[in-house]
This record gives structure tokens, C-alpha cells and sequence, in this order.
């Protein structure tokens, strides 16, 4: 959702940048192809030993502040950030280490962060809808959200999506399947709504009944007129599919210990090791936003978790997941270099691409 009080407007640019990154929506199909070959130069780059500090001349230093537990957000986002030359202030458990554990708001939090002028905020909060109270309140200062609760993980989005198109081809005119618990994880829910703004996809859902797509989410999808069905059969949507999304159990979200015992119960029947694999087209590929539970995990409460992709399938060369997490650095140097551009110019060495 572009709006007018939150936007950049640059010259020589023919779309309006959103100023924060909240959700799928604020970006147009052609602002994604954009990123998607600036993420494809940055790829190369890094892969070449390219020093690409002085692509943006950021004078404020970046923060990173992260409520909650994160790998690969917080860290493809600050190695993304030092490459561009920023410097990065940090915390993680945001919730225990910053004022928050004081009884501080997201509104306040905001104020003062952006007080301080940092060139931008990549935040992960506790609660859907935190990432938007926040930015709400950040004035010149661009928000980038790295997951909020149960609702959107917009970057993660774009990183799958470019993924799907290094592989694939296309984001578009492929058969999608997602499994997992589907009811609390947010990056299936901002995969299929960016995904399904390209044409031609179908989609089916993997999942215990009471772990389904949100109908906010298929409801959407009815709307667009694209077709989509729910399943239990694992085998038969892995062998339809072209990109296969699993993921983990959110047991951390399920509050109520014997609804969180039945459904890892549940998920048993879900997990894909080599027998479920091999049913799999041969150009499929099997994607994971990571992290995955390891076989006998034993979380903080006590209960041993159910894997959802066994590591016996890890050296199939369907399985793309780390591949996918590599490619989450190069997105997010391209969305940094995007967001800030219009703030801090370029060299000129790394013109814009009209
Ligand atoms: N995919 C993802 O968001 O991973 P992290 O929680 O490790 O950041």
C-alpha cells in the first residue's frame, strides 16, 4: 500500500519508492523486477570480492533492533548493511534487552530510535501490526520490518520469490504447494500474496485442519480467480508442484500446552525425508524460509519437536533451502541500496537503472 505521507519521490525514478518496507504491498511488480537485478549484480559482486562500500554514501549509521529470535534476517541484513559501508547498531531479544522489558511501547521505542537519525530501522517484532505502529512514527526515517508476529515478512517474501525466478525462470506460471503450519507462519502468508500477484499460479495447501491458510489469505485468492485447494496427501502435492515451501511448527505461538502437543503430533505425518522427496518433478524445487526443527529437539518448555525436512534430504538437488538463505543477503543489499539511495545519492560508479 504506497501511501502519499510515507513516500520518497526521486528524480529520474518512474515509480514512487515506498519510504518503510512493511509489507508485500508496498512495492510495485516492476519496483520487484528492479531489486531482483540489482540483488542479481550484488550477487555477482560478492561473489567477485567486489568492494561494493560507496555504492550509497550512508553518513548515519544503521539499527537492528530485533525483538525476537533471528539468524538469518538479522544477519543477511547486517552483513547486507556493512557491505554497502553503514554501520550497524544492534540488539538482539529486543524484548528482554531493550526498554520494551520496562513496559516501553513500540510508539516510543520508535520515537526515540528515529531520534537519533539513523539511516534506517530493520526491525522483527513480537506483534502483527508493531511494524506499522512503529514506522507510523518514525517521520523521515525508513522502517524496514523483518517479521511482525503472525503477520507479514515482507523481505523474506522477496527473497523467495527471487529465488523461485533464479531457478525457475519465472515467479510466475508455477504450481505452488506450501506446507506446514500455514495458520501462524508469515512467510507463507507474504509468499502467497506477493506470489499471486504474478499470473498463472496455482497453489495447494498442506496442513492439519486446525493449522490451515488463513481465510483472509484464500479469500484473496478467490477474489483474483485463482485456484487453490487444501490437502493432507503430502506425496501427491509434492509430485504436482514446481516449488514445494515447508515449514516448521510455530510452537512458540500455540499458548495452550495440550493444543501445541496434539499438533506436534499432527506434524509427524508431514515431515519430508527421501521417500516423500523422490516423488518430487525432477526440475521441483523443495524451499524453506529456515530455520528448521532438527529430529529430538527439546524446546524451552520441555516437549521434543517433530522435524519437518529430515537432513537426509539436504544433498538432493531438488533441496534449495541454504541456496535461498544465501540469496536473502543479496535481496536485502539491494533493498538497503533502494531505500537509501534517494537519501544519500550513489557514486556513480552504480548508476540507477531506469
Ligand atoms: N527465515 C527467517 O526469518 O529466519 P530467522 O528467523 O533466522 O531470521
Amino acid at each position: 500500500m504506497i501511501d502519499s505521507n510515507t513516500v520518497l519521490k526521486l528524480e529520474n525514478d518512474r515509480l514512487i519508492r515506498p519510504r518503510h518496507i512493511i509489507g508485500v504491498d508496498d512495492f510495485e511488480l516492476e519496483q520487484i523486477d528492479q531489486l531482483f537485478k540489482l540483488a542479481d549484480d550484488y550477487k555477482l559482486k560478492v561473489q567477485n570480492k567486489v568492494d561494493c562500500r560507496g555504492d550509497i554514501n550512508p553518513i548515519d549509521p544503521a539499527i537492528s533492533f530485533f525483538e525476537e529470535p533471528s539468524t538469518r534476517t538479522r544477519f543477511s541484513f547486517e552483513m547486507a548493511a556493512k557491505r554497502l559501508g553503514l554501520a550497524v547498531l544492534t540488539t538482539e531479544a529486543g524484548k528482554v534487552f531493550s526498554s520494551k522489558a520496562k513496559g516501553e511501547s513500540i510508539e516510543d521505542t520508535a520515537i526515540n530510535l528515529s531520534g537519533y537519525s539513523p539511516s534506517v530501522v530493520i526491525g522483527r517484532f513480537e506483534h502483527s501490526g508493531e511494524a506499522r505502529r512503529a514506522a507510523d512514527q518514525m517521520g523521515e526515517v525508513p522502517l524496514i520490518n523483518g517479521g511482525d508476529g503472525k503477520g507479514e515478512h515482507p523481505t523474506q517474501a522477496l527473497l523467495d520469490a527471487y529465488t523461485v525466478q533464479s531457478i525457475l525462470g519465472s515467479v510466475g506460471g508455477q504450481r505452488y504447494v506450501l506446507g506446514g503450519d500455514l495458520l501462524n507462519g508469515r512467510t507463507v502468508h507474504s509468499l502467497v500474496e506477493l506470489s499471486s500477484r504474478y499470473e498463472d499460479n496455482q497453489y495447494v495447501f498442506v496442513s492439519p485442519e486446525e493449522l490451515k491458510m488463513p481465510e483472509e489469505i484464500t479469500d484473496e485468492l478467490k477474489n483474483k480467480n485463482i485456484e487453490f485447494e487444501h490437502t493432507t496427501d503430502v506425496e501427491e502435492a509434492l509430485n504436482w508442484a514446481d516449488v514445494v515451501y515447508w515449514t516448521r511448527l510455530q510452537a512458540e505461538r500455540i499458548t495452550n500446552r495440550n493444543e501445541k502437543l496434539e499438533m506436534i503430533k499432527k506434524q509427524k505425518r508431514f515431515a519430508i525425508g527421501l521417500k516423500q522427496i523422490s516423488s518430487m518433478k525432477e526440475h521441483g524445487i523443495l524451499l524453506h524460509p529456515l530455520p528448521r526443527v532438527m529430529p529430538g529437539f527439546v524446546d524451552s518448555a520441555g516437549d521434543t519437536l517433530e522435524a519437518e525436512i529430515l537432513p537426509e534430504v539436504d544433498n538432493d538437488s531438488r533441496a534449495r533451502y541454504f541456496e535461498q538463505s544465501q540469496n536473502g543477503m543479496y535481496t536485502r543489499m539491494a533493498l538497503l541500496r533502494w531505500a537509501l539511495e534517494p537519501m544519500y545519492g550513489h557514486t556513480g560508479k552504480y548508476p540507477p537503472k531506469n
